[in-house]
């Protein structure tokens, strides 16, 4: 690492990255999307009472879909949602979110998983699937940046020798130049495979509006019970589940309440 390029900047000079007009914002693309963008980022609210109707499933696949879209770090795609159909597992996952009635009472619910040991089959799997401008195998910084970097950084072991890498690593870069800091630890990584996870579960509540439909994220909750539930290894690790449905008007529980915006965002 210390003295090498950084494919972080050389990624910008990419001439054969291809973005449709119809992906860019654009002025159309502003009158037509923003006011049904702002209609459902206002509208979503937490909602902790629901009739207990389940989302229809094409609706439901639908907002998995907007879920996945969600940014992620490296696109290296470190979680997984589990879409909890299962009577018995429903009813059971109500009791490991501590009774409260978003969950026994939500149409559907949602388990979003941090799943950064997933991360070296995630990248196989991209290096398949990506190419570079249509041609296999990737070259160029791209391929440095999946073949060298995210190893150096998502390596872990048992006793602690990447970690200890990394940091020195690190310190030895940041003397000369500004660097990334982490991940280093354990707990580094499982920052930031909630971080992925809770995008993803941002996008999935947010097309839940789009769709008309209410949901209720959830972090008090029996993590590990619901880990044991779905039957997922001690390295994954449940994020927040979230309650979805037919949300009833008893389930607003108080008006929206912000503080100042000044108090949260910062002009500097
Ligand atoms: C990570 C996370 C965990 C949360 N956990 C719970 C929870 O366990 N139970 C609950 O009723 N609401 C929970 N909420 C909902 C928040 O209380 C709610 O989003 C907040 O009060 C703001 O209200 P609003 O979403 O209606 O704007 C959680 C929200 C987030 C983002």
């Amino acid at each position: 690492m210390p003295g090498t390029p950084n494919p972080l900047s050389e990624m910008g000079n990419l001439d054969n990255v291809v973005v449709t007009k119809e992906e860019r914002p654009n002025p159309s693309f502003e009158t037509s999307a923003l006011p049904g963008f702002k209609k459902t980022v206002q509208s979503r609210r937490a909602i902790r009472i629901f009739d207990g109707v389940p989302i229809p499933q094409d609706v439901m696949r639908d907002c998995l879909q907007d879920a996945i879209l969600a940014p992620n770090a490296s696109n290296l795609q470190c979680y997984e949602i589990y879409w909890v159909r299962d009577d018995a597992k429903k009813k059971r996952l109500g009791d490991l979110c501590l009774g409260q009635p978003a969950a026994t009472t939500a149409g559907d619910i949602i388990v979003a998983v941090s799943r950064v040991d997933l991360w070296q089959t995630h990248l196989a799997k991209l290096s398949d699937i990506m190419t570079d401008g249509g041609k296999k195998p990737m070259t160029g910084p791209i391929r440095d940046y999946y073949e060298n970097i995210i190893p150096m950084l998502m390596k872990t072991d048992r006793w602690g020798f990447h970690n200890l890498k990394r940091r020195v690593m690190f310190w030895l870069k940041s003397r000369r130049e500004p660097t990334v800091n982490g991940p280093v630890t354990r707990a580094d990584h499982r920052v930031y495979g909630n971080i992925q996870a809770s995008l993803a579960a941002e996008n999935l509540m947010l097309s839940l509006a789009a769709h008309g439909y209410e949901s209720c994220p959830m972090s008090g909750i029996d993590g590990r019970g619901i880990a044991r539930l779905l039957g997922l290894p001690p390295t994954a690790e449940v994020t927040m589940v979230i309650a979805a449905g037919n949300g009833t008007p008893q389930g607003l529980f108080s008006a929206r309440t912000r503080l100042p915006l000044g108090d949260l965002v910062k002009e500097v």
